[in-house]
């Protein structure tokens, strides 16, 4: 036989066999409403997009600023994927660490009041890489219920035990922390709730922290550029630059790019660039998305009415909805969850607000808990008024059709 033969014999033999699993897996997601694909963005011109042959109004993106479609910014990235190249070739520990790199890090530490401050190719890998630097196994990780995926895949890989507190219930956090038996201690929270919109309680955590002598991290993700003096973040309007250990955020939000970063002590980020393997072992991120990073935090800094005009477009659609009786949680940022509950159901809604010309998809779990299928609508300084207006009213519509009023937010095991 030769090798191809074998490998076709070995294929007949068994290799369809052996992941027949799948497709009653993927049935199984099918039945329960719970399959996802992506979705195909054929053209995008700021907050417009074409889907499918459609033009729609863009309600999904994290692009919160309008910064990735700044002349500015995408000028930037042009500039240096042609000065220092398409890719930065190394990890940064090997030689794809750039000036670039360094500029940026410095730039973040300053606008986050800390020390110092580490670049991640993502936000994902900022999470992971720095939860499992802190902790281990002997320690323990108090992390809020609704916390982003990225956080929890990084408590699940430290090795150290996960104390789940539930959302935003500092008593709950205190009674975790008092029964002791570990080693060391984190409490990690999202400052913005990727999913709900709503804020951490930091005062209480830091409290808490500070009397069980437990490290504390934040992650900005959905804060950076868009809360607190000049978008500084949740920690910076708490007032809690320094007392909490460790600021994250990403740059693939407010900030239109792509990467993650870790602000705090220059002691701790030193740690986290020895420790932290999807840092070490992954490539610097790219010269382009560096560069367009630093310009849009440069223009986040100096541009409030982009955080003006996000928290205009917020209240008048939160005003709208309550109107029509959707009550909402205290939102800060430029996340609006329109809860459904069932997940059918919130694809069904998705594609009436989709016939209604504006997209934001069904959220089912595991990104959200049981029962909480959602819209979740996200906002962009540069919506015009018409826009504005478009998503009032196709959002006013869709709520009354579908809300399930008896819908509440709770925990599942993400
Ligand atoms: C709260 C939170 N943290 C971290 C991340 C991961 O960031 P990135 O998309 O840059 O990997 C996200 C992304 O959705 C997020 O919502």
């Amino acid at each position: 036989m030769t090798g191809q033969d074998e490998a076709r014999f070995i294929q007949k033999q068994g290799g369809a066999s052996a992941t027949a699993w799948i497709e009653s897996e993927m049935e199984r997601l099918r039945r329960a409403s719970l399959e996802r694909s992506p979705y195909l963005v054929e053209a995008i011109d700021g907050g417009e997009i074409v889907m499918g042959g459609q033009n729609l109004l863009l309600a999904a993106s994290n692009n919160y600023l309008g910064l990735a479609y700044d002349e500015r910014v995408m000028q930037a990235a042009a500039e240096a994927a042609l000065r220092w190249g398409a890719g930065s070739g190394a990890s940064p520990l090997v030689s794809g660490y750039s000036k670039l790199q360094r500029e940026l890090e410095a730039g973040l530490a300053a606008f986050k009041g800390y020390e110092d401050c580490v670049v991640f190719s993502s936000g994902y890998l900022a999470n992971v890489g720095t939860i499992t630097s802190l902790v281990g196994k002997g320690d323990a990780v108090f992390s809020d219920e609704l916390n982003h995926a990225s956080i929890i895949d990084g408590c699940r890989l430290s090795g150290a035990e996960i104390r789940k507190f539930r959302h935003s219930d500092i008593e709950h956090l205190e009674s975790l922390a008092r029964s002791g038996g570990y080693r060391r201690g984190l409490v990690v929270t999202d400052g913005i709730f990727s999913m709900d919109g709503d804020s951490a309680d930091l005062c209480g955590i830091a409290e808490v922290a500070a009397k069980y002598g437990l490290m504390t991290m934040v992650d900005e993700a959905h804060a950076t550029g868009v809360v607190g003096p000049e978008g500084r973040g949740t920690v910076a309007a708490a007032g809690l630059e320094g007392a909490i250990d460790v600021v994250m955020g990403t740059l693939s939000k407010a900030l239109g790019s792509a990467g993650g970063f870790v602000c705090a002590r220059s002691d701790v980020v030193g740690w986290i660039r020895n420790r932290a393997r999807s840092f070490i072992f992954d490539t610097a991120p790219a010269p382009a998305t560096l560069a367009a990073a630093s310009k849009a935090l440069e223009i986040a800094i100096l541009e409030e009415w982009r955080r003006e005009r996000i928290a205009s477009l917020r209240s008048q659609i939160v005003k709208a909805l309550e109107r029509i009786g959707v009550a909402l949680p205290r939102l800060e940022a430029a996340i609006v969850p329109l809860v459904i509950g069932d997940a059918s159901a919130a694809l069904e809604a998705a594609k009436a607000l989709r016939e209604l010309g504006v997209f934001a998809p069904a959220i089912r779990p595991p990104s959200v808990p049981e029962g909480t299928s959602r819209i979740r609508v996200t906002l962009m300084a540069t919506f015009d008024d018409s826009q504005r207006d478009r998503i009032v009213r196709a959002l006013a519509e869709v709520a009354r059709r579908f809300i399930c009023r008896s819908a509440t937010v709770g925990a599942t095991d993400r």
